[in-house]
């Protein structure tokens, strides 16, 4: 059977095992999220990106709190959403790596904050935190965006159900 429907609160395991399944079959964009830990270069995959508002300029990221990025956003105070195409997708699993660097193979550039812009992208959007805030598990970071790019010649990486996808859109 393909529906399932569950009251959460009796079983965690049940819980979390039904909020991924049905997390996961909200279709969004991949992106790569990169701020500065102790000046140097760090970042991992999040498609938690949302836009929030253009007049001011503002975009949410979140994170949850363990994961060895959150400190470093805090500290820094800046961050860049790079939003991936269908080409990157080697890119998306090299930010979520355990052990190495992150960056191999990578010339980030920087613009006004430090943090590092990868190139290539199909969007950049370089922003200064405004507002932070622990919500659950997770600490959402809400940016006031400084400078974007974009390159309308890519389409867009996706995922869907735990797994990378393709879509066409035209
Ligand atoms: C497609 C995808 C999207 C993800 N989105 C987020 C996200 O929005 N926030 C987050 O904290 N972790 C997200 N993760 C997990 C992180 O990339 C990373 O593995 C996790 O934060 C642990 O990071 P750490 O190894 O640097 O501690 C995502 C992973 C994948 C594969």
């Amino acid at each position: 059977m393909s529906v399932h429907t569950l009251d959460l609160g009796q079983d965690p395991a049940a819980d979390a095992r039904a909020l991924r399944d049905a997390f996961g079959c909200f279709t969004t964009g991949v992106t790569v999220v990169t701020t500065l830990r102790d000046g140097a270069p760090a970042g991992f995959t999040a498609n938690s990106f949302t836009s929030i508002s253009l007049d001011p300029p503002l975009a949410l990221i979140s994170i949850g709190l363990t994961a060895s990025c959150r400190p470093a956003l805090e500290a820094s105070g800046v961050f860049v959403v790079n939003v991936l195409h269908v080409g990157q997708e080697a890119l998306a699993r090299q930010f979520t790596r355990k052990a190495g660097d992150r960056f191999e193979g990578l010339t980030p550039e920087t613009w006004h904050t430090g943090a590092p812009v990868l190139p290539g992208c199909m969007g950049n959007f370089e922003c200064r935190v405004d507002t932070a805030f622990d919500a659950g598990d997770h600490r959402v970071f809400i940016g006031h965006i400084l400078k974007v790019r974009h390159d309308a010649a890519h389409e867009p990486l996706v995922f869907l159900r735990g797994g990378y996808r393709k879509v066409h859109t035209d």
